[in-house]
């Protein structure tokens, strides 16, 4: 596992998903308040880039833009059809503002 420094806070805007490539991986960076969640950016469905999809706020979930899945930020789990599996989703630490995700 490695720890990759991802910028601060408040480079990501509320709300909005936002495309993000580590070395050959493609991520998809989503903050909520203090919170940053970090997913591939690659829905389970059939591979579409989740960064284009809608953030619901309230429920802290991601709407592929493709066919409309939707997947849990917190664990990448797909809560709604036609997705069926979960994406991969990864921790990400916050020190003074400072965030770094962990990779494996
Ligand atoms: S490609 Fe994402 S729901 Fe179909």
């Amino acid at each position: 596992m490695t720890m990759f420094d991802i910028g601060e806070l408040d480079d990501f805007e509320q709300g909005i998903a936002r495309q993000l490539r580590i070395g050959d991986r493609v991520l998809v960076v989503i903050r909520i308040e203090e919170t940053v969640y970090v997913l591939d950016d690659r829905c389970s469905h059939e591979e579409f880039s989740l960064a284009e999809g809608e953030v619901d706020v309230e429920t802290a979930e991601i709407e592929c833009a493709r066919h409309g899945a939707m997947f849990r930020l917190s664990d990448g789990a797909a809560t709604t059809l036609p997705a069926t599996r979960p994406v991969a989703h990864y921790d990400v630490t916050n020190t003074n503002g400072r965030l770094e995700v962990l990779l494996p």
